[in-house]
């Protein structure tokens, strides 16, 4: 062996002392019971497990290790819900000590943490910005006095459409919506067009973008839900006319429409992660102070103890329920809840509702290629955002 081999595993067996050290100090430190989970390699611990779809493999570890598990994320300790009753623990009953969040070092990097709501530590300046957000920009009665800007923007797209009509050419539905999403956010906010948008749009389009693209291709996927719900349309507004925003109340079938969406395919599907603030009992388990915690939307949504048949689109099971989205009915909670809910869910609701609404009041639609439904490439992938694999490429006809 020469003497740089010889130097090496010094240093590697240094580095393994160093490392069982650390780990002995940290178990004698640990409180006892955890919550179960899978044993963790060392320096990685769990991170293997989450694969491509981290929501996906989570559920998946939640079928063997029960509703609320333990992971460690290289040296982040992680505890995943996977049920309504404990989500409701964390987010409702000890939602003060559960109101912080860790942050990752990608938003570190940019400094979003500084400034970017979400990323704000509860403080002063936090909830004056929540504040603002409540009183002046997703309020009731903002949102009513300037529906009018909206109208025009879906107008807009709807008018590009048209104008498309004569090609037969599909069109990418992401691709089409996504400026009038980000104007009609920005009009709200700012009163003005978003030629460049700055993440503060970043959340708020792909989130509402990506149900958007969902609930028109689960209507594609099943034609007769479409019907249904053009049907609707048919009688409340009339064949191809422009919708106004208080007809939606008049449409329980779009809603439920775009609540089955959000529960199929929330666009959070681990919300941002919070921080615990103390060292609490959850469900029965210890979970660490400064621990992180993910909610796991997605499989709650997908869990078959709650929801019949819960991996097909079947909006009519929200026909005549009471359960909302708004953050108190904790088996659909797309939005977060509690103090730090998802404040841009007022507007979020509008806009999907109104942009669903007129794109298939407006328009019949085939799928590119001559797809049938049932061939419809339906898959996930995983991002800032829950979006679909494949972009949702379309034919617009008349109606
Ligand atoms: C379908 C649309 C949307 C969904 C499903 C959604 C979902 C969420 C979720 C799950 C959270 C984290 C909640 C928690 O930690 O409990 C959140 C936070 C947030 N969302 Fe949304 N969102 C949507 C649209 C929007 C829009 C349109 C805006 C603004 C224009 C927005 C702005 C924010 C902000 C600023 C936060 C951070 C709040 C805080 O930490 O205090 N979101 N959203």
């Amino acid at each position: 062996m020469n003497f740089l081999a010889l130097i090496l595993c010094a240093y590697l067996v240094l580095v393994l002392v160093q490392a069982l050290r650390f780990l002995k100090k940290k178990a004698s430190t640990s409180p006892s019971n955890l919550p179960p989970g899978p044993p963790p390699l060392p320096v990685i611990g769990n991170l293997l497990e989450l694969g491509d779809l981290p929501h996906k493999s989570l559920a998946k570890l939640a079928r063997t290790y029960g509703p609320i598990i333990k992971l460690q994320l290289g040296h982040v300790t992680t505890i995943v819900v996977s049920s309504p009753a404990i989500a409701r623990e964390i987010l409702q009953t000890h939602d003060a000590i559960f109101s912080n969040r860790t942050i990752p070092d990608s938003i570190t990097a940019l400094r979003q943490d500084e400034l970017g709501l979400p990323w704000l530590p509860v403080s002063p300046l936090w909830r004056n910005l929540r504040k603002i957000c409540n009183l002046h920009i997703f309020s009731h009665k903002k949102l009513e006095s300037d529906q009018h800007i909206r109208h025009k923007k879906v107008q807009e797209l709807v008018g590009y459409i048209k104008r498309s009509l004569s090609t037969g050419d599909a069109i990418d539905i992401g691709e089409v919506a996504f400026k009038t999403v980000v104007n009609l956010l920005s009009k709200t906010m700012l009163s003005e067009d978003l030629a460049d948008p700055s993440d503060l749009f970043v959340a708020g389009t792909d989130t509402t973008l990506s149900t958007l693209e969902w609930s028109l291709s689960e209507l594609l996927h099943s034609l007769e839900k479409l019907s249904r719900a053009q049907a609707e349309l048919n009688r409340v507004i009339g064949k191809g006319k422009p919708i106004e925003e208080s007809e939606i109340a008049r449409m329980p079938y779009l809603q439920a429409i775009i609540k089955e969406t959000l529960r199929m395919h929330p666009p959070v599907p681990l919300y941002l992660p919070r921080k615990s603030g103390l060292e609490i009992e959850i469900g029965g388990f210890t979970v660490p102070k400064g621990a992180q915690v993910l909610v796991n939307v997605w499989a709650i949504g997908r869990d078959p103890s709650i929801w019949k048949d819960p991996d097909v689109f079947v909006p009519e099971r929200f026909l005549g329920s009471e359960i909302d989205v708004k953050g108190q009915d904790f088996e659909l909670a797309p939005f977060g809840a509690g103090r730090r809910i998802c404040p841009g869910l007022p507007l979020a609701l509008r806009i999907l509702h109104w942009m669903l609404g007129s794109l298939i009041n407006s328009f019949n639609w085939e799928l590119e290629g001559g797809v049938k439904p049932e061939d419809m490439c339906m898959d996930e992938k995983f991002g800032i955002t829950l979006q679909r694999a494949q972009p949702l490429r379309v034919i617009p006809k008349p109606v």
